[in-house]
């Protein structure tokens, strides 16, 4: 039997007789002597061949990824040999027995190469979670699992598990749908969150509430996005907005600290939805980037270029400045890529000034714009910006959503560049913050109607009835807060709407009639009238506080088995077309 780990092998146990368990990681034969690298999950030892035992033959043959047992004594290294880059480098152990349980086939990668293409390594994953980088990331999940059931249990909250089959909950996604075999053209739709269901659970007098569960949702994915994803998922009753916030704070600086000793701040900064929008062009600003969006709409509403004063006197548009400090030497290529890359966001184009020296006022600018600017336009925006010399501004003039999406981007594009962190722009700290009194409600111009920003069982400001009553529903503001880290929406929740007359004025504003709303929400509106506790509660997303606790680029890095960017499981070929017989059964015909 395993007497321990191979990582857990130390000077204690030098002369004893140990049994240890793993996978070669690598081979080296010394002129007579063989010596392999033994790895398990704690760790790698090295374990010595003499080729005078009798198990030097079999060490012959093993190759790399072999699994095996061996059984040897524990000795110190000889002088000179130590590896100071192996936790158990100074020891080594002579091997008296050894089980080769099961050879390896020739691998399709070395397990250490840095350069193998993410399908290469989704569809040989078993290989590629041996990888010590993997088995950390999925380590480091686990114990991002565990600070987080410690800290709610001490919290006094329980555990309660919700269905997967069940009913569109709306979180804004498609739904994944499963067609059910006893109700012929009846479908279950795997939950977006489990939002109504632990809403029950306060109504049911639950009082604290948390599951760590799996959510599906049929969206266009990225590096933050999965189709099935794990939330924190917590519900509270009896509490108010400051107060949910504070818990949960609470959690994260707890996990952080427990998981990686980090010391994220005694308190997170709460910044409204609007200014979150005005200065940074975003609802999830990466606050680690020192540079902010400067408004001039006011500024260039009479400006002779047209871009810009039409902009200015447009609804829902703005004319919106970036200052980049140093910036002055950004070549023509650079311009024109960050040009480009705005264009991603719909900007028509980006204007900027160069600012080569500001005492020579229009004459230490440069700039296409500059002929179209007048001298007291161009000195009050100088001034409102506060340039320097060394400065770039760039500008961008059109709808809101274009101007936020487009220089947000670029300030972080830009944030996050060589030049970036050469310049000091980025700082490489933890900025978590609280996003709140996001509206309740967006026009979709697609659809042409109403939906809603975070979910329809968000509550509202009090008072914000009456915009309600009025159908001036861009007025009314939700008790809704997101939690962002370095740019990340890691968690959002809400204040919800526990008295049912509210619940239906807001699918109302939503374009759900009563008779839809009785359809899809019937059981929620009847609940709420049995005494239902003023609750809220919030949602995590695990994948995202494990990625940047382990400092990973994508979700899919923390995921044991992710689906690809084009939401397939290479391994098991997932979703794959099934049998005639099996459509019969759940009677679907295939277009
Ligand atoms: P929301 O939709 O904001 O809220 O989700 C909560 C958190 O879940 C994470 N997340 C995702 N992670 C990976 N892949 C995805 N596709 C994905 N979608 C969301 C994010 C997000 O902040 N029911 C509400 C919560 C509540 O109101 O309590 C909800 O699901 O980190």
């Amino acid at each position: 039997m395993r007497t321990c780990y191979v990582g857990q092998v130390c000077s204690k146990n030098l002369g004893q007789k140990v049994t240890l368990y793993g996978w070669v990681h690598r081979r080296r034969d010394h002129g007579g002597v063989i010596f392999i690298d033994l790895r398990d999950r704690t760790g790698l030892v090295q374990i010595v061949f003499s080729p005078d035992k009798q198990v030097f033959s079999a060490a012959e043959t093993l190759r790399n990824e072999f699994c095996i047992g061996i059984t040897g004594i524990v000795q110190s290294r000889p002088d000179g040999t130590v590896n100071v880059d192996m936790s158990t480098g100074n020891l080594e152990v002579l091997c008296d027995e050894i089980t080769v349980f099961n050879a390896a086939i020739s691998l399709p990668f070395q397990l250490d190469d840095t350069n193998l293409s993410e399908n290469t390594r989704l569809l040989n994953r078993v290989l590629d979670l041996r990888r010590v980088k993997m088995q950390k990331n999925l380590m480091t999940r686990y114990s991002v699992s565990s600070a987080v059931r410690s800290f709610l249990d001490r919290m006094g909250f329980i555990e309660i598990e919700t269905p997967m089959l069940t009913k569109s909950t709306p979180e804004g996604a498609r739904d994944y749908l499963v067609p059910s075999r006893v109700h012929g053209g009846h479908f279950f739709a795997l939950p977006q969150s489990p939002q109504l269901f632990k809403q029950m659970l306060m109504i049911s007098g639950f009082d604290r509430y948390y599951q760590i569960t799996k959510c599906f949702r049929d969206e266009d994915l990225r590096a933050d996005r999965q189709p099935e994803f794990t939330q924190i998922d917590c519900e509270l009753s009896f509490l108010e907005e400051d107060e949910i916030r504070h818990i949960f704070e609470d959690m994260i600086k707890f996990i952080f600290k427990k998981v990686k000793d980090i010391s994220l701040p005694e308190t997170f900064p709460i910044m409204t939805w609007k200014e979150a929008m005005y200065n940074y062009g975003s609802d999830k600003p990466d606050l680690r980037v020192n540079l902010k969006l400067i408004d001039v709409t006011d500024i260039v509403a009479d400006s002779d270029l047209k871009i810009f004063s039409n902009a200015a006197t447009s609804s829902d548009s703005r004319v919106a400045a970036l200052k980049v400090p140093g910036g002055v030497n950004f070549s023509r290529k650079e311009i024109d890529d960050y040009t480009k890359f705005v264009g991603i966001y719909g900007a028509k184009g980006l204007a900027y000034i160069k600012v080569n020296k500001v005492g020579d006022g229009r004459d230490g600018l440069q700039s296409p714009i500059l002929k179209n600017i007048n001298d007291s336009i161009l000195l009050k925006l100088m001034e409102h910006i506060e340039v320097s010399d060394g400065d770039i501004i760039f500008f961008c003039a059109d709808k809101n959503k274009i101007v936020n999406d487009s220089l947000g981007s670029l300030r972080v594009k830009i944030g996050h560049s060589e030049f970036g962190k050469a310049t000091g722009i980025f700082s490489n700290s933890w900025r978590p913050l609280w996003v709140i009194d996001f509206p309740m409600f967006e026009f979709d111009d697609k659809n042409n109607r109403y939906s809603a920003v975070h979910h329809p069982f968000t509550s509202i400001k009090n008072g914000h009835d009456a915009f309600l009553d009025n159908e001036e529903y861009d007025k009314v503001i939700s008790k809704a807060y997101d939690m962002v880290l370095n740019g990340w929406e890691i968690g959002g929740g809400s204040i919800r709407i526990s008295n049912s007359s509210l619940q239906s004025k807001i699918f109302k504003a939503l374009g759900i009639d009563e008779e839809m709303s009785r359809e899809q929400f019937g059981f929620l509106l009847d609940a709420l009238r049995y005494g239902a506790p003023p609750h809220g509660g919030i949602a995590f997303g695990l994948d995202r506080i494990v990625a940047l606790l382990t400092n990973s680029d994508s979700i899919r890095d923390v995921i044991a088995f992710p689906k690809t960017q084009r939401a397939q499981c290479l391994i098991t070929e997932a979703p794959s077309i099934v049998n005639d017989d099996q459509l019969k059964d759940l009677h679907i015909k295939l277009r």
